[in-house]
């Protein structure tokens, strides 16, 4: 795919519907048009001037009324362009945060397993200054316009004087053009450092349990010290760059000050200006200043802001695979798994080649071999969360790369050693947000023997369980984790190595709970204890990402070979 969204009009077009964008620029357009009324309430002041000095009562009041139309109804569609725009603003701001949402969220998980969270959240949250890059660079156009406007109206009052303003104009452009570039350029290694920084810092808090066990705080700020010093030099560097972009500026407009009133009194020696004349021309002057000053200001900002939203599309869109079809051939139609002439690699590390697996429907399968033999990679390449080099899965006789991956992992339910938990209430992690009721929710606890411990718990269901379910032992995480799977009620369950690290009360009411669970079920237990797995029908071995046998506990210990020598040497290790 080569068309990502590079530059932040890319990733305009592929944000917002055209009818948004035009509705926006109708917008800027109506501005435009009350900017262009403004511009001329200067003007208006000759009418007001040059009766006064001529001594014309009539003309004077004439150019009051007309001074005080022009600019009352100016700033009145002024102020009804801005609440138009405010309102608008919000909108787009808006949609963007959503398409952040939706769209990198549902992101390939190998997105996320090679990226810090913090740094996709910085990313993102640069992804939102679109609105504010669009706004700016729609403010510069309106600026352009007031510019052109003033530059004809002096070029209209004093040709001499308008055509300095010209020469001035084009010679700010040329020198301004060059410093542009360099402000996006240090907003570029500003944004990447600062997303880095965010990165690690993310990460420092989402591991400070570990931060704190090991007291390597001092480690952890050495190293975030490290990034952080990084980012501020960027910081720094594009401040001063910024800062001597505005300065010059400045500089220059008053230079230009200077020269044009020297000129006008030069001019008005030699009678060739009127008084009034006088006093537009250095009234628009100061206008001409102002804008040429914001004008540059939003120029910095604009380039700033650019470099940041490129540096995080950058990052943000990238070469991805195994993404949703466009078209879904449907939802899986029962729970068979077929697996067919499989080849894995990860990291240039081949896991599978040339593998086969077929389970039926209902059918409850042990998957055991040596650490690192492939099991968990195993299952979750059915889950589709790899994307396979060639070879076919089947879930329920559809080819999973040819559904959706909302419909696939629908068909799946987890428990493994670790349940995920949020920091929330025991109902929120039963339920994860989904509707369930009472008495399924009273069903799950049942089955999974939690039903006392939460009559126990001072809010019941409504116990907020703390960090990573830090209020709760390790075997009551295991049970909140089954009754999920329960209540969830999904027709393929995956375990893994769900009775580990329990003392043998525990590990009995755990394997209770786990019958409950898997009952009608088709279930892949990946278990190092084998003793777990009398209740299966099959035990595959793995060996180094290859079945090397496969077989019901009994055939596969006559056998004496793979099997039973784990299960030997197990039962040495563990009894
Ligand atoms: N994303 C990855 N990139 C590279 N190699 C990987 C990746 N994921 C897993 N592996 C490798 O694949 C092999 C199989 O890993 P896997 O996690 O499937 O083993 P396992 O059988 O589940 O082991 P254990 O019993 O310890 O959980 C290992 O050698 C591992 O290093
Ligand atoms: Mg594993």
């Amino acid at each position: 795919m080569n068309n990502f969204p590079k530059t932040p009009k890319d990733l305009l077009r592929l944000v917002f519907s055209k009818k948004m964008l035009l509705k926006y620029n109708m917008v800027v357009l109506f501005g435009a048009v009350v900017y262009t009324i403004l511009s001329f309430r200067i003007y208006t002041f000759k009418f007001l001037i040059d009766p006064l000095a001529d001594k014309d009562v009539n003309g004077f009041y004439f150019g009051l009324g007309f001074l005080i139309f022009v600019v009352g109804f100016g700033y009145f569609l002024e102020f009804l362009e801005r609440r138009i725009r405010v309102k608008l603003s919000v909108e787009f701001a808006s949609i963007m945060r959503k398409f952040n949402f939706k769209h990198i969220i549902r992101y390939p998980y190998d997105f996320f397993a090679s990226n810090l969270s913090g740094k996709i959240i910085s990313d993102m949250r640069n992804l939102d200054y679109l609105e504010m890059w669009y706004k700016r660079v729609n403010s510069q156009k309106i600026v352009i316009l007031e510019l052109l406007i003033i530059l004809g109206i002096t070029f209209y009052t004093n040709a001499y004087v308008g055509l300095s303003f010209i020469v001035f104009s084009f010679l700010l452009y040329f020198l301004f053009k060059n410093q542009t570039s360099k402000i996006k350029h240090l907003s570029v290694i500003n944004n990447t450092t600062g997303s880095t920084f965010k990165g690690r810092m993310f990460d420092y808090l989402g591991n400070i349990s570990l931060v704190r066990l090991f007291n390597i705080y001092k480690e952890e700020d050495r190293n975030l010290e490290k990034y952080h010093e990084t980012y501020k030099k960027a910081s720094i560097s594009l401040y001063i760059q910024k800062h001597k972009f505005n300065l010059y500026g400045s500089f220059l407009l008053l230079f230009l000050e200077l020269l044009v009133t020297f000129y006008m009194i030069h001019l008005i020696k030699l009678n060739l200006v009127t008084i009034g004349d006088f006093s537009v021309i250095v009234m628009y002057m100061n206008m001409f200043n102002s804008r040429f000053l914001r004008f540059v200001r939003y120029e910095a900002e604009v380039r700033d802001l650019q470099g940041g939203i490129e540096s995080a599309l950058s990052r943000l869109f990238v070469e991805l695979h195994n993404y949703d079809p466009a078209f879904s051939e449907g939802v899986p139609l029962n729970s068979n798994i077929r697996v067919e002439n499989l080849c894995l690699t990860l990291s240039n590390k081949p896991i599978f080649n040339n593998l086969n697996l077929v389970i039926k429907e209902g059918e409850k399968v042990g998957l055991v071999g040596l650490s690192g033999a492939g099991k968990t990679t195993l299952v979750e390449t059915l889950m589709r969360l790899h994307s396979i080099d060639s070879g076919m899965v089947f879930v329920g006789e559809k080819d999973i790369t040819k559904i959706k991956l909302a419909e696939l992992l629908d068909t799946f339910g987890i428990v493994d050693q670790n349940t995920l938990l949020y920091n929330d209430s025991i109902e929120y992690n039963l339920t994860l947000g989904r509707k369930f009721t009472d008495k399924q929710i009273n069903n799950a606890l049942k089955k999974s023997y939690l039903l006392d411990f939460v009559k126990d718990q001072p809010k019941g269901l409504k116990t907020i369980v703390g960090e990573r379910g830090v209020r709760l032992s390790g075997g009551q995480k295991q049970r909140l984790g089954i009754a999920r799977a329960i209540l969830f009620d999904a027709p393929i369950l995956i375990l893994d190595e769900a009775t580990a690290s329990l003392d043998s009360k525990s590990e009995e009411v755990i394997q209770s709970s786990i019958e409950n669970l898997i009952k009608n079920k088709t279930v892949i237990a990946i278990a190092h204890r084998l003793s777990t797995l009398d209740i299966m029908d099959r035990i595959l071995v793995m060996k180094n990402g290859e079945i090397v046998e496969d077989g019901s506990q009994k055939e596969l210990l006559n056998k004496k070979g793979a099997y039973y020598e784990l299960y030997t040497n197990q039962n040495d290790k563990f009894y």
